[in-house]
């Protein structure tokens, strides 16, 4: 089957909680991150919900307090001037709402959203909900307690067929602030094409994929001059398009 095209004026931006990390949400992985001496398995999985949901929800909902309490930095403001020009993704793995509170309108949680909740029950439909915690043995209308709707360690990632399809499609990729440590969610920047132009901009990453740019530093200083650079450059482009009506004349 043959490969759909690639539009260069589209950009994916894949993010992780680095992007987050100075507007004050700890990332998981860094030296004081939210897993270290700490078992994820002990608070933030499918089975430590089975055992104990007091503790998974005291958890989330101590997450989703700084969440609210965080604002969104210069990378996330940076990744919404994109939409000016370009159509815009924003496939993230963060949990925050921080793309959304920037303004980016595009955006797929692959691991879910702190600020909506469901009923603990196959099929149930996740509700916006903002920042109000989740009470034990507050239930949905059909009595299931209610959970955040969050991709739990041992739970399937959320949109990978979307995300796919956007990540093959995209001309530009920008890798913000992830270990990617995790699958699958790391996995789907295999999908990208070899033409596209695709970069990291991390601290630290442990294994670079194929054809990505490392940028080593920090997202608020680096993310903001890739994208000023992509959006002078779509706006020369366009100027020197051929055939285009030159707006000094009309
Ligand atoms: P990690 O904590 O694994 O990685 C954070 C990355 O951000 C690291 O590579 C840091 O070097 C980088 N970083 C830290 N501060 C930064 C800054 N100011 N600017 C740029 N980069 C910075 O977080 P994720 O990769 O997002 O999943 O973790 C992926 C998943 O693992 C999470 O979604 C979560 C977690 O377990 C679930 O809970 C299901």
């Amino acid at each position: 089957m043959a490969k759909p095209p690639i539009d260069p004026e589209k950009v994916v931006v894949f993010s992780g909680a680095g992007i987050s990390a100075e507007s004050g949400i700890s990332t998981y992985r860094d030296a004081n991150g939210l897993w270290a001496g700490v078992n994820p398995n002990a608070i933030a999985s499918k089975t430590a919900w089975e055992k104990n949901p007091q503790k998974v929800l005291e958890f989330f909902n101590e997450r989703m307090k700084t969440a609210a309490l965080a604002e969104p930095n210069a990378a996330h403001h940076a990744v919404k001037d994109l939409e000016d020009v370009y159509e815009v993704v924003v496939i993230t793995q963060n949990v925050d709402d921080l793309h959304e509170r920037a303004g980016s309108k595009n955006i797929i949680h692959l691991h879910g959203s702190l600020m909506e909740a469901r009923g603990d029950s196959k099929g149930s439909q996740a509700v916006y909900r903002g920042a109000i915690p989740i009470r034990y043995d507050e239930t949905d209308d059909f009595g299931n307690q209610l959970r955040p709707n969050v991709v739990l360690f041992g739970e399937d990632m959320m949109h990978a067929d979307e995300s796919i399809d956007h990540i093959k499609t995209a001309g530009k990729i920008i890798v913000v602030g992830t270990s990617l440590n995790v699958y699958p969610a790391a996995g789907l920047l295999k999908k990208a094409r070899y033409h596209s132009e695709k970069i990291i901009v991390s601290l630290e990453v442990d294994k670079i994929p194929f054809g990505f740019q490392m940028m080593r530093g920090k997202a608020t200083e680096i993310v903001p001059s890739i994208t000023r650079a992509w959006l002078a450059s779509l706006a020369e482009s366009e100027q020197a398009a051929p055939g285009k009506p030159d707006p000094a004349e009309s």
